[in-house]
Parts: structure tokens; sequence; C-alpha cells
């Protein structure tokens, strides 16, 4: 019988749902040693909030996240809000003794990184960024073919992160837009994933050397009452060289006209290749120079066996699965940890990694050399 947790979201709308869809359905496709109660959501728009917790099932609301950190009835905090408010609710959420969730960016700078992981592990407290691409079973997959040599050394680790959502000079500014809310654009919303999981697939990131974009300079500001500057990237593209040795490039743009959501990558090895594009989730290119040579060519996984990461728990083979499953496998994996007292990736540490690769591919843009990322 699974234990109940009491579980509180703060931000109610695009990750606001993604994780509350997540919090309704994960005990109902897994087996799990606890159970999330949907406790209490926060947002700042009262009456959006309503219909939020309506819609979901949050049984209580909070204006104010200060005061929904401190409930003696919450036991979890999952922060989905804007990249500025990630630092001051995770640190108040940790040391108030609840473990916490926070969507990625971790935060805008490795500064901020640095201070929420200290507070989660002066509190002793389970902590998790919410990196979903990690549980992508195609993703998964990939790393176990990793893992068990099947790629051999891995030489490069080459990804693109294309959106273009913002090509139309006449899109509207949002925080998104704004350095002070954000840290900066397309590096900290699309770059943190991709540099997230060369860290996952092929290792610590050495040292990097970047560039950046801001192709339209001002926004009509929401209200429709003049424009604003815009003080992020729209594009940050950088090359890496890997500890390992291995190279590779990344570049990520909202700028990149008919790419919707496309983050493909590709890990090249001595034995063998995977090839991934997130706009075809379900399916893993993989090549082995191991077959026979008549028989050599890239090989298309539609992940969808039992056998495959997180499948059993779903459908048939064939019958596929969907974005909204990373967030449910997530939800699930964290809720594991947090039962059995064990760290769960990808955690605050590598959060601060990620931030660190990319605070070094903006200095290096802005002084035009290669910057060293050392361990720390
Ligand atoms: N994992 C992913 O694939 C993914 C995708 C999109 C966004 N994100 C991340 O999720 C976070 C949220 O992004 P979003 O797209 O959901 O933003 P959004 O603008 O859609 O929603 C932000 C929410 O935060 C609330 N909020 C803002 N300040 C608040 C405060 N002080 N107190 C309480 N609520 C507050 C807003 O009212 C809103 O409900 C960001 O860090 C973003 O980078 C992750």
């Amino acid at each position: 019988m699974a234990k109940d947790i009491n579980v509180a979201i703060v931000g109610t709308k695009f990750m606001g749902r993604a994780h509350s869809n997540a919090y309704v359905d994960v005990s109902h496709f897994f087996d799990l040693p606890l159970h999330p109660v949907m406790r209490a959501a926060c947002g700042r728009d009262a009456a959006g909030l309503q219909s939020f917790a309506a819609r979901f099932g949050w049984q209580s609301t909070e204006t104010s996240w200060e005061k929904l950190v401190t409930r003696d009835d919450i036991q979890l905090v999952d922060i989905c809000t804007p990249n500025q408010t990630h630092m001051p609710i995770a640190v108040a959420a940790a040391r108030a003794g609840k473990h916490v969730m926070c969507e990625k960016p971790m935060a805008r700078n490795a500064d901020e990184a640095r201070r929420m992981l200290d507070a989660a592990q002066e509190a002793g407290v389970r902590h998790m960024v919410a990196f979903n691409y990690r549980r992508v079973p195609a993703i998964l997959l990939a790393h176990e073919l990793i893992d068990q040599g099947k790629l051999g050394d891995i030489m490069h680790f080459n990804a693109v992160y294309y959106q273009d959502w913002l090509v139309d000079p006449s899109a509207g500014a949002t925080w998104r837009m704004d350095a002070q809310e954000a840290g900066s654009g397309a590096h900290g919303d699309l770059n943190a994933h991709v540099v997230d999981l060369a860290r996952f697939l092929a290792g610590e990131v050495a040292a990097v050397s970047g560039m950046q974009d801001t192709f339209v300079k001002e926004r009509p500001r929401g209200d429709g009452k003049g424009m604003v500057p815009v003080t992020v990237d729209d594009a940050t593209s950088f090359l890496a060289r890997f500890q390992n040795g291995a190279s590779g490039y990344f570049f990520s743009s909202r700028m990149c006209t008919g790419r919707k959501n496309y983050l493909r990558l590709e890990v090249f090895g001595t034995k063998g290749s995977v090839a991934f594009n997130l706009e075809r989730m379900n399916e893993l290119e993989f090549y082995s120079r191991e077959d026979l040579d008549a028989e050599q060519g890239f090989r298309n996984i539609l992940v969808t066996n039992a056998s495959q990461p997180f499948i059993s728990a779903w459908w048939p083979p064939g019958h596929i699965i969907g974005w909204e499953h990373t967030f449910i496998h997530e939800v699930r994996d964290f809720l594991t940890a947090i039962a059995a007292h064990e760290p769960v990736h990808a955690d605050f540490y590598d959060g601060l990694r990620c931030q660190q690769v990319l605070d070094a591919a903006v200095t290096s843009a802005s002084t035009g050399r290669w910057v060293d990322i050392p361990l720390t």
C-alpha cells in the first residue's frame, strides 16, 4: 500500500499543466511506494488559479509562494515558474524541509544554482531538475547502448535545437525575452536541455567557444502599449571539448523558420552511432559497425517494446507515447527516490554543472576566447 506524500505546485501555466497532469496520472500507470496527494497550487492570478486548481484537482490554493513553502501539510514543492524565481523558492522550500522539483534551467546563472544545491544538501532533502528529455524512452535506450559499449569510444556529440516562434518580429514580449527574469533566451531555454543530454550521454564538457545573436532588438509590450527592448539571445551556438576527448557542437535558436521543436542529436563512436529527433520521439536511429558488412546501415528502432525503458507501464508495441509522458516518468522516478532516500538524476548538482557550461558559453561569446569549465 502506497503512503501519501503531499505535493504543492508553484506556477499554473505551461509547465504547471504538464506537471499537474503527471501527478494526476502517475499512480494510474505505475506501482509506487508513494502516492502524490495534490495538496496545494500557487499562482499570482487568483481567478486563473481557482480554475486551474479545479481542473486538475489541486485541493487548496495560495497566492504567495512564501506562505506555501512553510505550510506544515506540504512535503514536496514543484517549481514551474519563470527562472528568476527558481532560486528563492527552492532555497526557502529546502530550508523548510520540503523535497524540491525545479523546472529547467535550474537558475539564471551558476551562482544561483550553487545556492540551491547548497540549501538542498544542508537540509538533506531530495532534489531534482526537470530535464524531462532524460526520460524519453529512446534517449534512455541510447544511454543503455552507450553504457554497454555498443558505440565504443565517443568521438562526437552534435546537437541542434531549432524553434521558430520568435521569427515574427510582432510576436509580443514576455518574461522569456527579459534577461532579468529569464537569465538568457534560447540559450537557457533550449541549450540547457541539450547540455544536460550531452552530459547524460557523452560525459562532462571541459571547454567551450561560443557566439550569440539577437536579431529582433525590441518587441511589442504584452499590453500593446509601446515596445520593450529584448535583452536575451535569439540564438546561441558553441563548440565543445569533452573531458573524455570527444568534441561536439551545440546550436539553439528560436529563429529557425519552419522548425517547431526540432531537437536533433547525434552521437558518433568508434563502434557505432545513435541519432534522435524529439519530433519523432518514439524512434532511435542506431548504426553498428559490428553488423555484417552487407547489412550495415542505420536502423530505425521504434522504441515501444516492453523491454525498453518505461514502456511496460504503457501500451502494446507500436502504440506510441507522447511528450507529456516524459513528465510522468520524471515524477515516477522522483517519488521512488524520495521513498528510497536515494539520489535521483538529474539532481541539483547536474543542474549546476549544466549552468556552468551555459555560463562559460556566454563568457566565451563576449570575450571571443575558449573558456574552460573545471569540475567543482
Ligand atoms: N521541461 C520543459 O520542456 C520546459 C518547457 C517549457 C518551460 N520550461 C520551464 O518551466 C518554467 C516555467 O515556464 P512556463 O513555460 O510554464 O511559463 P509560463 O509563463 O507559461 O507560466 C509561468 C507561471 O508562473 C507563475 N508565476 C510567475 N511568477 C510567480 C510568482 N512569483 N509566484 C507564483 N507564481 C508565479 C505565472 O503566474 C504562471 O502561472 C521555466 O523555468 C521554463 O524554462 C520547461
